[in-house]
């Protein structure tokens, strides 16, 4: 079992779907904006291929999708620094009980 207070991960697929997708410009967001005691890094394909950009922030698994440059400053200021799940660009089809982050 995952310690969910362990240090956050952010990990950003960099396999060919995500990356055409634009996840290249997306992992450069987050390092342009570092947050302290969060790791963020490339990864290979997390098997979500089609829906991405793909991000996952352990350990707590939560799975974002089609993530833009745009998106990443909310989910910096609120997951990543608040610690609350931004239900809108969840992955629609991994997190659909909506009690699941209660
Ligand atoms: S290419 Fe990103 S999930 Fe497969």
């Amino acid at each position: 079992m995952e310690n969910l207070n362990s240090p956050k991960q952010v990990l950003v697929c960099q396999h060919h779907t995500c990356r055409k997708d634009g996840a290249a410009r997306v992992l450069e967001t987050f390092q342009a904006h570092p947050v302290v005691d969060v790791t963020v890094s490339g990864c290979g394909c997390l098997g979500l291929c089609g829906s991405g950009p793909i991000v996952l922030v352990t350990p707590d698994n939560t799975y974002y999708w089609h993530i833009r440059p745009k998106n990443v400053p909310t989910l910096i200021d609120q997951h990543l620094r608040h610690g609350q799940v931004v239900t809108d660009l969840l992955h629609a089809r991994l997190h659909h009980d909506p009690n699941e982050f209660l």
